[in-house]
């Protein structure tokens, strides 16, 4: 991997984060139900650390000489509050392996300060998909 790759791949985790902001902002609205106020609460609560992620990759990739994304990846849609929840937890999953991944390649490629970064969004990740697995635990 080279340095215009690392740019490319941060770009599409970049994609990702502007997706999980739409994604916890439409399902947090559209989530009906006896538990509507816990999981709107629990998904609008989930998008400033998102969102700080988006913050983040836009300066490191403009840091780095790159043009960040204005497109998000397209939000899968879903009916029941366990459909979002599973959909969330798709794509908390997905971010991890990312940037597990993306950590070691910035690594490599000398940029030890973004590998760190990218492992402390690994760590936040991680949190949200713990959450919601525990929300998912025994759903009616
Ligand atoms: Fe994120
Ligand atoms: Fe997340």
């Amino acid at each position: 991997m080279d340095k215009q790759k690392l740019i490319d791949a941060l770009n599409a985790d970049l994609a990702s984060e502007f997706q999980a902001i739409i994604m916890y902002t439409t399902y947090s609205a559209q989530v009906m139900g006896p538990y509507r106020l816990e999981l709107s609460k629990f998904m609008q609560s989930e998008i400033p650390d998102e969102q700080g992620h988006a913050q983040f990759l836009a300066d490191k990739i403009i840091t780095l000489g790159g043009i960040p994304t204005t497109t998000p990846l397209p939000v899968p849609s879903a009916e029941t509050p366990k459909e979002m929840l599973e959909r969330i937890l798709e794509a908390e999953s997905k971010a991890i392996a990312g940037y597990s991944q993306r950590s070691e390649q910035a690594k490599a490629l000398g940029e030890l300060g973004l590998g760190v970064q990218l492992e402390n969004m690994v760590v936040d990740e991680t949190g949200h998909y713990e959450e919601v697995k525990k929300l998912l635990a025994d759903w009616p």
